[in-house]
């Protein structure tokens, strides 16, 4: 939490992927200048190590800044009556959850998420968070992996997740999340999931997710291209960033 009692909701860039770059780049000029003059390293690491930090400045923290726009196209996509149980597929620090819960006032919502070594994320931070925002009384947070959700099929009335499938490593297929979020929710509930979906390698062409969700008896689904929107800046948009970001929204 900050001290001025603002929302912590941290960055999607993981520190790790401007420090070990940045030790690469340092290591590499030690032994350039050992070996007189060898610096291809020092430049292509350092170049990284610089890449994600300015990637980090732009996701960087807050409201109105850029992973807040991100998130709002998800919030964009949500044609739901608020009422009932909505679950938010690795919360992170929770502004997806607390976007949800202030939105629709009687609503109870779940943020669950396996907070590991890679961001500085917490359930406890969540907490703080939710409190800030005036909604812990509505918002709830859980320690799961989106590979295996600890609720029976038809829980939820809505389900949202934000750049989280991806991202999964305890199962090899990137599929499985995603049919778990399906599995929970109820049949004729609602889903907006905004994930690196135009990446072919994890989740194949966009006929082949809508085909896939269709033959798991969702009755409804939408196919969303979201990387092209104006505010995302050139620099973020390769395919690791947010330059494979797609929306799937639908009905079960
Ligand atoms: C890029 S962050 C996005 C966080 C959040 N949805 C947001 O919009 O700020 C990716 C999130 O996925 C979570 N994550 C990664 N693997 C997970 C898993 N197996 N189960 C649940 N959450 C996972 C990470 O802990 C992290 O919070």
């Amino acid at each position: 939490m900050k001290k001025d009692n603002t929302p912590d909701y941290g960055s999607w860039v993981p520190v790790k992927m401007i420090v070990i770059p940045a030790l690469l780049s340092l290591i590499s000029l030690l032994i350039g200048l050992k070996n007189h003059g060898f610096f291809v390293g020092f430049v292509l690491f350092g170049v990284i190590a610089l890449y994600f930090g300015i990637s980090s400045y732009i996701f960087s923290k807050d409201d109105k800044h850029f992973q807040d726009q991100v998130e709002q196209l998800v919030m964009d996509h949500i044609t739901w009556d608020g009422k009932g149980k909505a679950l938010d597929i690795g919360c992170g620090n929770a502004p997806l959850s607390i976007k949800l819960a202030k939105k629709f006032p009687t609503a109870k919502v779940t943020g669950i998420d396996s907070w590991g070594k890679n961001w500085n994320y917490s359930m406890q931070v969540c907490q703080k968070n939710a409190e800030v925002a005036g909604v812990s009384d509505r918002v709830e947070f859980q320690h799961d992996s989106a590979s295996s959700l600890p609720f029976d099929d038809d829980t939820f009335d809505l389900v949202v997740s934000n750049l989280v499938f991806h991202e999964v490593q305890d199962v090899k297929d990137k599929r499985i999340p995603l049919h778990e979020a399906l599995r929970v929710l109820k049949t004729g509930g609602i889903f907006v999931l905004q994930d690196l979906f135009l990446l072919k390698a994890y989740f194949g062409t966009p006929q082949d997710l809508i085909s896939l969700l269709k033959s798991w008896g969702v009755k409804e689904v939408e196919f969303i291209k979201t990387c092209d929107e104006d505010f995302i800046p050139g620099l973020v948009k390769l395919p690791f960033m947010v330059g494979a970001l797609a929306i799937l929204k639908g009905e079960k």
